[in-house]
């Protein structure tokens, strides 16, 4: 573990919201790092800062927040980074999947063409017969029962499942290194919940990326990743080694 080199290291990291004239503190001094190819999994109660944690490593948080610390990815300093470098580095090096795969899309365009302009807009140099087909083989990878009736689909006609498919077949198209998942199982049932975790895991040892897996669920977590961090009261309190309990079916 300790020789492969380190992606990701937030060090210091507060972060307070701006509401009615005062600043209140969600994070406190948190400090951590990812190294390539592993997966910290970050554990907490609701409301304890995990998302905001993720959104801040993008630099996506909202104006109201306040944000101290430093935060380096792939030896840049994600606070220095300008806008263009900023673009490029959300999609392509840093990739989020989100609980609600819904709110991720435009209700009014098809998953095809929302998945086709996610790869355009970082691999410039495929024409748009290229992408398109890149789009339907990244359908295919994960598993959507017909690729081609999948890209026509408006998010509407999907299952949740399928959009979370879908979601991920976006986060990862481009490459990324990390890949921020928030909470990726929790709107769905049992079966869906064990589906998309194995194929998490098939994905991660193809693809190789790195992982900052959000979970309240400790077993998921434990299944799932190298490390587990576990926020509360907006300051990490313990970070140790995931038993190793490759067995464990969620
Ligand atoms: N944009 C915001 N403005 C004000 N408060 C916020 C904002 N986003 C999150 N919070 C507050 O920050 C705290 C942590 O929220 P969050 O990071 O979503 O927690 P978790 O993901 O662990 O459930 C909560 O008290 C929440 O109300
Ligand atoms: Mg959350």
């Amino acid at each position: 573990m300790e020789d492969s080199p380190t992606l990701l290291t937030v060090e210091g990291l507060s972060v307070s919201f701006h509401q009615r004239g005062n600043f209140f503190d969600v994070l406190s001094n948190v400090h951590f790092s990812i190294s390539f190819g592993r997966t910290l999994a970050l554990t907490g109660t609701s409301g304890s800062g995990k998302s905001t944690l993720a959104l801040a490593i993008g630099r996506l948080l909202p104006p109201e927040a306040r944000l101290c610390g430093k935060i380096t990815f792939c030896g840049k300093e994600i606070q220095n980074l300008k806008k263009s470098e900023l673009y490029r580095l959300r999609g392509r090096e840093i990739a989020y999947v989100f609980q609600e795969p819904m709110a991720c899309f435009n209700p009014s365009l098809t998953v095809g063409a929302q998945l086709l302009e996610c790869i355009l807009l970082h691999q410039k140099n495929l024409r748009k017969f290229q992408a398109r087909q890149v789009a339907l083989d990244w359908l295919e990878k994960l598993q959507l029962p017909d690729p081609i009736r999948s890209y026509r689909s408006y998010p509407n006609e999907l299952s949740g499942g399928m959009l979370q498919r879908v979601m991920l077949a976006m986060a990862l198209c481009n490459g990324p290194k990390l890949l921020i998942a928030d909470e990726p199982t929790s709107a769905l049932d049992g079966k869906s919940c064990r589906a998309a975790v194995e194929q998490l895991l098939r994905l991660r040892s193809e693809f190789s990326f790195s992982m900052l897996f959000i979970t309240h669920d400790i077993p998921l977590a434990e299944y799932f990743a190298d490390e587990i961090a576990q926020l509360a009261k907006g300051t990490i309190w313990s970070l140790r080694p995931a038993i190793s309990q490759k067995t464990f079916l969620p």
